[in-house]
């Protein structure tokens, strides 16, 4: 349980509150690097952290992201002309580069100099794997770029897609901490999605419900270790990494590609749910590809031409009721993805953390919480770096692994939980 203040300094991330200029110590994935295809295609709007953005990319292939409001009279400059180096306004044609300049104001004459006084807000963008991450905080504290390893391994191991989620990012990714739930939410999809099934770990998720879990601090964030019984006294372990302020990454199964997220703020009451599937050391087979494509793992299928999940809370998830009673599934709605979503937007767009009873399986939550309030104050009092910032924090990875009885996972595994380029990942 949370006090109300706590629940709304940890769930706030506007421009002025403190978690979210903490947020803005970070680069963060702003949108799909196919959402901007080529040079002087059209732009796209982008809201993040309740900042209203366009992005674009410009006649030289570079990528801007500035205020998507024109400085003359707030036109918004999605409508405008991508055209020749800058967006250009419909309205009365202000023109911008991809750094906010003004380059022309067409009313004015030149040599007024009035639209060097011009300048809209304008965040860096640049693209790295599938992705165009922003980084919105201000210029002397822009860290070095990302260097998360699903991101960096050639584009034939990797697949990355987003979703709209209807509810504020602090429980979305409270989901991805809460392995837990897997047992039972998603029991059906261990025996059935092609990216899950076949594993020799699936069996003890399904034999012991009442995992144990061990969450081990680290200076990028937390490993969460859950264990369960496997045979001839070992326990088995699956260690997911939460790497400050909201990167999670699943532990793996068998040899099947490994996933994870990334929970970003769209405003205080919407998040992207970013999902990733990688393969450390081989190609992402096309069967693979296709299932991740439809829908299958921790992605989703969407409403044609946009991010909203097709099962979304106006058709209630397409809940199935028969399917839940077969047993095919557990709570009766398809795909775990949207297992996850359709229990998390029901909880409200920002659910109330005085009321919750929490349990022992809920520590990785409530260590979480502990270091993001402690990393604000920190942040907020004395100026502090925050955890995840530094990119030697990226390399990490999940493992699921067997273990004998007397052995701390953190003591076994730490080169399990590293990025180790060319090795293959930890998993059973
Ligand atoms: S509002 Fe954009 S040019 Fe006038
Ligand atoms: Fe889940």
């Amino acid at each position: 349980m949370l006090r109300k203040e706590v629940n709304e300094l940890l769930t706030q991330t506007g421009p002025e509150t403190p978690m979210g200029r903490m947020f803005r110590q970070y680069w963060i994935p702003a949108l799909l690097a196919d959402e901007l295809p080529e040079d002087d295609c059209p732009p796209v709007r982008v809201k993040l952290l309740s900042e209203r953005l366009l992005a674009f990319r410009d006649s030289k292939g570079r990528y801007g992201l500035i205020d998507e409001f024109c400085a003359h009279r707030g036109v918004s400059l999605w409508f405008g002309r991508n055209e020749k180096g800058g967006i250009r306004c419909a309205y009365h044609g202000w023109k911008y580069d991809v750094e906010g300049n003004c380059m022309e104001v067409p009313s004015e004459p030149e040599e007024s100099g009035f639209c060097d006084k011009i300048k809209l807000t304008a965040y860096p963008l640049v693209k790295i794997g599938d992705i165009l991450w922003t980084y919105m905080g201000p210029k002397e504290s822009r860290p070095d770029l990302p260097e998360w390893e699903f991101a960096t391994v050639p584009p034939e191991q990797t697949f990355t897609s987003k979703r709209w989620q209807e509810c504020n990012w602090l429980q979305a990714m409270e989901g991805g901490i809460d392995s837990s739930h897997v047992s039972w939410l998603h029991s059906g999809a261990l025996n059935d999605d092609p990216l899950f099934k076949g594993a020799r770990g699936n069996k003890y998720n399904q034999q012991d419900k009442r995992p144990v879990f061990e969450v081990v601090e680290w200076d990028g964030g937390l490993f969460i270790g859950a264990r369960r019984n496997a045979e001839d006294g070992q326990y088995y372990w699956r260690i997911t990494p939460w790497v400050m302020p909201s990167f999670t990454m699943v532990p793996p199964r068998g040899d099947h590609p490994m996933h994870g997220h990334f929970w970003i703020p769209i405003d205080d009451e919407n998040c992207w749910a970013w999902s990733f599937d990688y393969h450390p050391v081989r190609a992402i087979t096309p069967e693979e590809r296709q299932a991740m494509k439809d829908g299958y793992g921790v992605h989703n299928k969407y409403v044609p031409g946009t991010y909203r999940p097709l099962q979304n809370k106006d058709n209630d998830y397409l809940m199935d009721r028969e399917a839940q009673k077969r047993g095919e599934t557990y709570s009766g709605v398809w795909g775990i993805a949207m297992q996850d979503a359709s229990l998390q937007e029901s909880m409200g767009p920002i659910v109330d953390r005085t009321k919750e009873n929490l349990v022992s399986t809920d520590n990785g939550i409530i260590m979480a919480r502990h270091r993001l309030r402690k990393a604000v104050k920190a942040f907020t009092d004395k100026g502090v770096t925050p955890p995840g910032v530094d990119p030697a924090h990226q390399k990490v990875r999940s493992a699921a692994v067997v273990l004998p009885k007397e052995d701390a996972f953190i003591d076994k595994c730490k080169d399990d939980l590293s990025v180790r380029p060319g090795v293959k990942q930890s998993s059973v």
